[in-house]
């Protein structure tokens, strides 16, 4: 029996965060009072990989990596190699901030990772090291160009607008879609705990798109569904610009996703109050059959939709770096 949940969801889609650690401190993600997760209590690779040869033979279709930062991670190639051999597993990707992209793309892709999605929030140097606490956005580029040229397509850009802070690259984003292929997308500022999020911080996809109209009419792309953006192309472009409208206009009805964190507890929802343990049974050795019941449970427990942007006080009750995003 595949994975379906009350609201008639099929659920084909697993991000797992890592590790909670990363070479970064976006401002958004990363409260400067956060402390990571022992070590130990990180699950090996070889739980992880347990829990997708499990959920695989569930109807999970699709693996993400996330962290943190997935590749701040030692040996994530090893993870890719045993995930891409698991029958039944379509597309193994990874949501990265590209800073170790250059040094690790050959080997990423030789693993068998199907594509990356990279975090750019600015194109220029000083405000990318501000928003990063000290990040490079040159190394990040040169990550960017070296997954291009090895064919880890479609590369997509996420860009989290902040209004006051990079919401004048919002143009230079965009144009970046005229003469590659990249995808970029503008994801909504969500709160989160520790990112000091208010209302006016965040910009809509609505807001975005108006004032991308200078640059010509956007055209719509079909929507797919399962996804969390809504594509567009500039007239002349060759890439995409695509719209994650977590605050304004959910997509949870869509919604085909199961989380695990960094500690081994899956996670029905983004913005989930309750996580269910699976590292304790991992670790007692639990059978199969346990592990699977715990899948089918997260899955029964995953809401409906979240209430953020509809009730204030809402928010990502973790930081974004223990749950990966
Ligand atoms: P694709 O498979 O390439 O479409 O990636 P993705 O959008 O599923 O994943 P990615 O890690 O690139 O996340 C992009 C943005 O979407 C991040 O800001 C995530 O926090 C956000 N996001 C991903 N999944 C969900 C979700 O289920 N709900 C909400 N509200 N936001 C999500
Ligand atoms: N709001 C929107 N997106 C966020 N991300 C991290 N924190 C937030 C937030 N508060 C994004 C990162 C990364 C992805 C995993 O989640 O930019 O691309
Ligand atoms: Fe690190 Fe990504 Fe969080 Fe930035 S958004 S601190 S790169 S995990």
């Amino acid at each position: 029996m595949p994975l379906i949940d009350r609201y008639k969801r099929s659920i084909e889609y697993l991000r797992i965060s890592v590790t909670d650690r990363c070479n970064l401190r976006c401002i958004y993600c990363m409260p400067y009072d956060i402390r990571p997760v022992e070590y130990k209590s990180i699950l090996t690779y070889e739980e992880i990989v347990r829990v997708v040869r499990i959920a695989a033979r569930l109807g999970v279709r699709k693996i993400r990596l996330t962290g943190g930062e997935p590749l701040a991670r030692k040996n994530i190639q090893f993870l890719i190699k045993e995930i891409s051999n698991i029958k039944g597993i379509d597309e193994i990707t990874l949501t990265t901030n590209g800073v170790l992209l250059e040094r690790y793309a050959e080997e990423l892709k030789e693993a068998g990772l199907s594509r990356v999605n990279v975090s750019l929030d600015s194109l220029s140097p000083e405000k990318y090291r501000e928003i990063t606490g000290g990040g490079s956005v040159e190394t990040v580029l040169r990550g960017i160009e070296k997954a291009y040229q090895l064919g880890l397509k479609p590369i997509r850009l996420n860009v989290v607008i902040i209004r006051g802070l990079n919401d004048d690259e919002i143009e230079d984003f965009a144009l970046l879609t005229r003469h590659r292929d990249y995808h970029v997308r503008f994801i909504e500022f969500m709160p989160g705990r520790g990112n000091n999020w208010t209302v006016d911080k965040c910009v809509s996809a609505k807001e975005i798109r108006g004032r991308l109209n200078r640059l010509g009419v956007l055209q719509p792309l079909p929507f797919r569904k399962r996804e969390s953006a809504r594509y567009y192309r500039l007239p002349d472009g060759k890439g995409v610009i695509g719209f994650i409208s977590a605050v304004t206009d959910h997509f949870c009805e869509h919604c085909n996703r199961l989380r695990i964190t960094s500690d081994g507890k899956i996670r029905p929802c983004l913005f989930s109050e309750t996580e269910i343990d699976l590292k304790t049974p991992l670790r007692n050795k639990a059978p199969d059959e346990e592990i699977e019941r715990l899948l089918r449970l997260a899955v029964q427990l995953k809401p409906e939709g979240h209430r953020i942007g509809i009730e204030p006080g809402h928010h990502i009750n973790r930081p974004m770096s223990k749950i990966g995003g």
